[in-house]
């Protein structure tokens, strides 16, 4: 019987205008817009395969390696919400891999749901209509709120909308990858275990107890996603940049308003605002910017020409290996370190901490979602996965 697969790739995307709290948990609507820049391809992202047969006889998911129960609640909204687009024929096998930890903080589902929804799309070779009528956009979010940003590359926002059927609650790009060409990423791995506290479970508390979530909602992220739009459009790193950090630093108060009250970040996370908070101070400028997610890594916004002397310093102050000349702290696009001046140091005046960073990835902002050829497949002509325990 006919076996018949795609396999896509795609992206990571990290908000600088954070999405926290759901007006509709069913539907996944938030309570206020969002904005994120999604990240190249060649060093983050998810590659997923689906084949559909009707030799299969059941719908199967390998994640990462291993086979998971195809009864996650969101998984199953997705694969029905296609089936209403375009019935199946037959069963589905689908296979995802992810080239960066799961569940680091680094919005793995995200990717992940992208992955799943443009892949469907492709297998029904509906793309270009789906992406048109918003479709896509609407499936991804309900795999994870987040993952209708990473539908696009570049510059990507989220807006709320305001229908309670949800039709308008889509993402739309605001500027391609190659709009801001300076534009450099740096992701510091401070802990690659499970978050404590998810996303989906922690806004909802959020939610229910935050007064200054309702503030934020109303009161904040309205304008400060037009000024950010307009950072964007006019490549002011300097807005953009104090944008980033304010909202990032609001969404995690208001993590402390929830009760009881959630902690993202650790100590090291606090060491790498003071960090950057001392840096722009001696630079008389806004150089670099730090964002948190809901955990403890800091992914840091910055220009290009500021790469090395931030790099070199975030391996003075946090890699045990520095003395050994060993180059492995830094992924991702290459760049040479060399030792901080004594000037430099003094001006920053923090005590090393070293090894409390475990590695950085250096990337850039890049395309969305990609269509891969057949040699990539994670899926054998059959439809099994591709590593050899898992297939029964
Ligand atoms: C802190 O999209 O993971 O990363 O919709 O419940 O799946 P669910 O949540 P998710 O939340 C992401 C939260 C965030 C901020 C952001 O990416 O905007």
């Amino acid at each position: 019987m006919e076996v018949r697969s795609v396999t896509c790739s795609a992206p990571v995307n990290i908000a600088v205008v954070k999405y926290w709290g759901k007006r509709d948990e069913e539907l996944i609507l938030p309570v206020n817009s969002s904005l994120s820049v999604t990240l190249s391809q060649e060093h983050l992202k998810a590659t997923t395969s689906i084949a559909v047969s009707e030799s299969f006889e059941r719908n199967r998911i390998w994640l990462n390696g291993r086979e998971e129960s195809i009864e996650n609640p969101r998984l199953q909204k997705c694969l029905k919400l296609f089936e209403e687009i375009a019935p199946i024929p037959g069963h589905v096998h689908i296979c995802s891999e992810n080239n960066f930890p799961t569940a680091a903080g680094l919005a793995s589902s995200a990717a992940g749901y992208a992955c799943l929804v443009y892949a469907f799309a492709a297998l029904y070779e509906k793309k270009h209509e789906l992406h048109e009528r918003g479709d896509l956009s609407r499936i991804a979010r309900q795999g994870s709120g987040s993952a209708c940003r990473s539908m696009f590359g570049g510059f990507v926002k989220w807006e709320m909308g305001s229908e309670p059927s949800g039709s308008d609650s889509i993402a739309i790009q605001v500027a391609p990858e190659t709009h801001w060409p300076d534009m450099r990423i740096l992701i510091l791995v401070v802990s690659d275990q499970k978050k404590s506290t998810s996303s989906t479970s922690g806004m909802q508390r959020t939610v229910e107890t935050s007064k200054l979530l309702e503030y934020r909602a109303t009161s904040v992220v309205p304008e400060r996603m037009r000024q950010m739009e307009e950072a964007i459009q006019s490549k002011n790193y300097v807005e953009f940049a104090e944008l980033t950090m304010k909202d990032s630093n609001q969404f995690h108060a208001v993590c402390l308003d929830t009760y009881p009250p959630i902690t993202y970040l650790n100590d090291t996370s606090k060491k790498v605002i003071q960090f950057i908070t001392r840096y722009n101070q001696y630079k008389g400028v806004t150089t670099a910017a730090y964002t948190f997610d809901a955990g403890p890594n800091a992914v840091l916004y910055l220009e290009n020409k500021s790469v090395h002397e931030i790099l070199s310093l975030l391996k003075y102050y946090f890699w045990p290996l520095l003395e050994n000349g060993n180059n492995s702290f830094v992924k991702g696009i290459p760049v040479e370190c060399e030792n901080p001046s004594k000037e430099l140091l003094s001006a920053i005046g923090m005590d090393r901490s070293p090894g409390e960073i475990q590695y950085i990835i250096h990337t850039k902002p890049g395309p969305g979602p990609q269509l891969l050829d057949q040699s990539q497949s994670l899926l054998t002509p059959e439809g099994y996965p591709r590593f050899s325990q898992a297939v029964d």
